[in-house]
């Protein structure tokens, strides 16, 4: 006879177990407590080991924006973090802020769009802190503007840094991963890897790259239990927008900016933080997130 229903309750997620005085005489009965109380205590484990305490992660383009938010929130959540991008003092500036209340930042310089910069890098972090446990690939660049008015030279800084300096992190972890039987790539695209829009053409093509090489990981890595979550930001308040140089697509993208409430960094380092925290059989594979006025 069933005597009572117990309910775990977490923030996301409840499971129940019965227990019962008289499991011990039902066979069937007692199969099915046993089993339901081992799921709870795996889950339990599992909630345990999601939480970033002892991880390492490597976040790119982490001196501003969407990239210094994440290192902030990873921390937060106990990881030490490897920051890279080419401004070192807004790197500091970053570690000061993590330092400040108690987390550990490694602030390295890397041009992320140079191979051998970003291969030094990973081997730099894997020795000094010991292990990778999740890489942010979120160092990009827009060179926004039409394809008659565009700049080939800023086309191919654009692939070699937004698709070409992922492929290079991805391909200098992807075997400490294996080794340590745990990893998780974390890939910024964009709304823009979804749809596109006249003048986003170079950009878009760029996070269309991100979202198949994404998938194409996922199907190759997750059989070593190592994740892959692709991030896919509307308009978000960074220094992004400063950094175009074509005059008239940055008008039409300030324009844009102005007629809503755009995301903050830390909305989007929200949804990192809650991908690389779920327990290790929970793949989050794809975050779309617009501000809810963008159309
Ligand atoms: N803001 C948006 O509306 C939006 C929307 C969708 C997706 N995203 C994506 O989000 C990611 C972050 O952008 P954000 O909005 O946070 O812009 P951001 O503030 O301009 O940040 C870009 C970061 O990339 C770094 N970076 C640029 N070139 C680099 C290079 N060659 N090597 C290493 N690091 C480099 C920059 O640091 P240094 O200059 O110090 O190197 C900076 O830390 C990008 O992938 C972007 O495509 C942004």
């Amino acid at each position: 006879m069933v005597i009572c229903l117990k309910y775990i309750t977490t923030e996301e997620i409840r499971l129940w177990f019965w227990c019962s005085a008289e499991a011990g005489s039902d066979g069937l009965q007692l199969q099915e407590i046993e089993f339901n109380h081992q799921v709870s205590e795996n889950y339990q484990e599992e909630m345990m080991a999601g939480k970033l305490d002892a991880k390492v992660a490597i976040i790119t383009g982490a001196s501003s924006g969407i990239g210094a938010a994440t290192a902030i929130a990873l921390a937060e959540e106990g990881a030490q973090v490897a920051i890279t991008a080419r401004r070192i003092e807004r790197l500091n500036e970053v570690a000061q802020k993590i330092e400040a209340v108690g987390g550990k930042a490694l602030p390295i310089v890397t041009d992320i769009s140079d191979e051998t910069q970003v291969n030094s890098l990973v081997r730099h972090v894997h020795t000094t802190l010991g292990r990778i446990d999740i890489l942010v690939n979120n160092a990009g660049m827009a060179a926004l503007g039409t394809i008659e008015d565009g700049n080939p030279a800023e086309w191919r800084r654009q692939f070699d840094l937004n698709v070409l300096g992922l492929l290079y992190a991805t391909h200098a972890v992807v075997p400490i991963f294996k080794a340590q039987g745990v990893g998780h790539v974390v890939n910024l695209s964009s709304v823009a890897g979804r749809i596109t829009r006249a003048g986003m053409g170079v950009y878009s093509a760029t996070k269309w790259g991100v979202n198949a090489i994404s998938e194409a990981l996922r199907l190759e890595v997750h059989k070593h239990n190592i994740r892959v979550t692709i991030i896919e930001p509307g308009l978000v308040a960074t220094e992004f927008v400063d950094n175009i140089s074509d005059p008239v697509a940055k008008q039409a993208l300030e324009a844009r900016f102005k007629a809503l409430t755009p995301l903050q960094p830390e909305d989007i380092a929200r949804a990192i933080a809650y991908a690389v925290t779920q327990p290790p059989h929970v793949n989050v594979n794809e975050i779309l997130i617009r501000p809810t006025q963008q159309e």
